[in-house]
């Protein structure tokens, strides 16, 4: 199944013929930002918006983040997966789960989206719309057998489900750290700007064949991926055998979680600063983000890695860049110490505690 996921939805081709669908969403951000008249826009909602917006209409080929419903219930099913469990750590305490509600709400949950989604397959079945989205692309591998096993309904439900839940809250916490980080820091905010004004000088928009050209743009995400891993854990792994590793012995089955936000700012690695957003670090520096350099693995290494990576990151660059050529930033004169502090959320991603608030205004 995830051969299917990253060969047939994720790889690089697809992700780029879904370009017009990030132009799109992008430019209806930037009005609805131009249209604040510099009083605070919530940029946290924004963002998420725009990420559900995108993953929607890629996955399913319309947006349905307007819709209340669906936007309550994705969110709840976001938060429960990031609930602590007592039964699947200590099965003899599972009732504690029941008596709180978790069970219940985890059921109810799980039923309604199973509705939505098969509503949606159903609607894609009925060949409603004429659309190439993932809905449509894992039924024609449904109907062709192009790969070699049966993939069912429930598969197809559970690929769309998966591609949400991976693919919008983890890449919206990322952009709101970015901006995050950069209103902390002006004088690097200031110089992001000038690269992609320099880029694209005398347009009003950045696209995608700009990027390549903006060296300090991958810097800064690459900064923020480091100290603002959206998923910190990366989610359970298990060992399959035996390892021993420093004094440890680590027996098989033993269940594993990876710790990449302290991973991100170890000293011995990041040097003393490691604490500190410096994106002038990954100017000279080769370490990547895609798995091979361990001391850089925001969406994990190896078999497990992230499917996703291209899709994030080819929105993230866009996003970016045109908030920076579109608008000059700052922190609203009256914030508190919360809005404008790096207080995080619980959850699977993890998000500023506190909403991020700016005021964005004309370029000078
Ligand atoms: C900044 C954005 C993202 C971050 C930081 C991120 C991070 C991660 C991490 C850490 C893992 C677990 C890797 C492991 O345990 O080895 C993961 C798995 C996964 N991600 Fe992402 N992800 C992002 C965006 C996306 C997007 C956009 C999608 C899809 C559209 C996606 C789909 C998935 C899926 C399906 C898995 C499970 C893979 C498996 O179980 O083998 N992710 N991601």
């Amino acid at each position: 199944m995830k051969s299917v996921c990253v060969l047939h939805l994720l790889r690089n081709k697809m992700v780029r013929s879904f370009g017009n669908v990030r132009e799109e969403e992008i430019s209806l951000m930037m009005e609805k930002i131009r249209k604040s008249s510099s009083l605070p826009v919530n940029l946290s909602e924004i963002l998420a918006s725009l990420t559900n917006d995108v993953v929607s209409r890629v996955a399913l080929g319309k947006k349905y983040g307007g819709e209340t419903d669906f936007k309550e219930l994705l969110e709840r099913f976001i938060r429960l997966l990031g609930v602590f469990s007592v039964g699947t750590y200590v099965p003899l305490l599972a009732w504690i789960d029941w008596i709180r509600g978790l069970d219940a709400e985890v059921e109810k949950t799980k039923n309604e989206f199973d509705e939505f989604l098969e509503r949606v397959v159903q609607d894609h079945v009925d060949g409603y719309g004429d659309r190439n989205d993932f809905v449509d692309i894992l039924l024609a591998i449904q109907r062709n057998k192009s790969v070699g096993f049966e993939i069912d309904r429930l598969s197809i439900k559970a690929i769309i489900l998966d591609a949400f839940v991976g693919g919008t809250d983890t890449t919206s916490a990322l952009m709101e750290w970015e901006m995050t980080e950069l209103l902390r820091h002006p004088k690097f905010l200031k110089r992001l700007q000038e690269e992609v004004r320099t880029v694209c000088k005398g347009r009003s928009i950045v696209l995608e064949d700009d990027i390549q050209a903006m060296g300090y743009l991958r810097a800064v995400i690459k900064e923020t991926l480091r100290l603002h891993p959206p998923v910190p854990l990366m989610v359970p792994h298990e060992s399959t055998e035996d390892v021993k590793l420093g004094d440890y012995h680590v027996p098989a089955g033993t269940q594993v979680m990876i710790n990449v936000w302290a991973i991100g700012r170890e000293v011995a690695t990041w040097g003393p600063d490691a604490d500190e957003f410096k994106p002038e670090r990954h100017l000279d520096t080769p370490a990547d983000f895609r798995g091979q350099d361990f001391e850089l693995i925001p969406f994990g290494a190896g078999r497990r890695m992230c499917p996703g990576i291209s899709f994030a990151v080819v929105l993230n660059e866009l996003v970016l860049a045109n908030l920076m050529h579109g608008f000059d930033w700052r922190f609203p004169v009256k914030s508190t110490e919360d809005q404008t502090g790096v207080a995080e959320s619980t959850g699977l991603a993890i998000h500023r505690m506190f909403p991020l608030y700016a005021i964005a205004s004309s370029p000078t």
